[in-house]
């Protein structure tokens, strides 16, 4: 029995900050920010929304898309590092506004990849027969965790959320394939005192080799090739580490998901927020071979091979 996707969703709050709006703030420029990230804008909560209330409406898109009930969930997985408190969890708060009555509970603290490590859980759950739907939700409010004065961090994130309902697909399609892993050695190179704290060369050299050894891994653990991936996801960061592993799977520009743009890097969320985006543009469709790729603080990282469809 495969575990696979039946229902995705998303929310990001209404108001957008683009470059421009931060040239104003500090000693940046839109021409730093697009040539060395890709980002042009990102959305940013407001005080009253927190990250229950992003993983809330993302959670309901979710499981209206799945066409299932709050009740029928047997287990709430939220990946964030921004939970609005340290307990209770996101997962707990959202499970009571959902009316999820027969659902358990708990956070996952994986940082960028922790959706990936969400996802691979529920997959557990749902083959061993424990439940029959999990929900996975990836959300940040980073923006309370940002120095809006360090522009070496304030620049590249935005806050949002994506969910999925995990559950039973039919024959053939599904997680055909995972890989999670973890470096804790590197774990000063991207952690929180008080704001984000980040040596970005040391990230980027690690997310650029992590991500490609990801993609591989989960590719040939399905028992495919390179020519058979139809769709690459990889964890919207920075757009010259997303290019470097489209290029090592050999895939042409429009075979790679880009929201980053419209985002930049919501951690947590960034992979299921893309999924949705990508799904309603057709880009991804059902049979489709796609490969979903993250890393982040930890260090952690995380792939999944899909076949694509309920
Ligand atoms: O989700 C996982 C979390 N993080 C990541 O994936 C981040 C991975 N790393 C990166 O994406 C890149 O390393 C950054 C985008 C953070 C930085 O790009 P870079 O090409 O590695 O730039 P750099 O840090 O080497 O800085 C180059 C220059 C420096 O100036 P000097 O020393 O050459 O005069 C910086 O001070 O760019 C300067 N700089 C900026 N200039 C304008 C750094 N940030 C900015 C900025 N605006 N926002």
């Amino acid at each position: 029995m495969n575990a696979g996707f039946i229902g995705i969703g998303k929310c990001v709050p209404p108001q957008v900050v683009t470059n421009a709006d931060l040239e104003k703030r500090m000693d940046t420029t839109d021409e730093w920010i697009r040539t060395r990230t890709g980002i042009e804008q990102r959305h940013i909560a407001d005080e009253n929304t927190d990250s229950s209330d992003l993983a809330y409406q993302a959670a309901v898109n979710a499981i209206e898309d799945a066409g299932i009930q709050p009740e029928d969930i047997g287990l709430i997985l939220v990946a964030t590092v921004t939970p609005d408190l340290p307990f209770p969890s996101v997962s707990a708060m959202i499970q009571d506004r959902l009316g999820a009555k027969h659902a358990a509970a708990m956070d996952v603290s994986a940082a960028c990849a922790g959706f990936m490590y969400g996802v691979v859980t529920a997959k557990q759950f749902v083959e061993s027969g424990a439940y029959r739907y999990v929900l996975v939700v990836g959300v940040e409010k980073l923006s309370k965790i940002m120095d809006w004065e360090d522009r070496g961090t304030a620049v590249l994130f935005g806050d949002g959320a994506g969910a999925a309902v995990i559950g039973k697909v039919s024959e053939g399609r599904g997680i055909l394939s995972f890989e999670l892993g973890a470096d804790g050695s590197g774990g000063k190179h991207l952690f929180q005192d008080r704001y984000i704290q980040m040596n970005g060369r040391e990230v980027f050299k690690f997310a650029v080799r992590q991500m490609g050894e990801s993609a591989e891994s989960v590719i040939e653990k399905a028992g495919l090739t390179k020519e058979d991936v139809d769709y690459l996801i990889p964890h919207q960061a920075n757009m010259r580490i997303m290019e470097a592993s489209r290029e090592r799977l050999g895939l042409p520009p429009e075979k790679m998901s880009k929201t980053i743009h419209k985002y930049g890097n919501t951690s947590a969320a960034s992979i299921p927020i893309s999924l949705v985006d990508d799904v309603a543009d057709g880009k991804v469709k059902d049979d489709d071979v796609i490969v979903l790729v993250g890393f982040g603080g930890g260090l952690t990282w995380g792939g999944l091979c899909i076949k694509w469809g309920r």
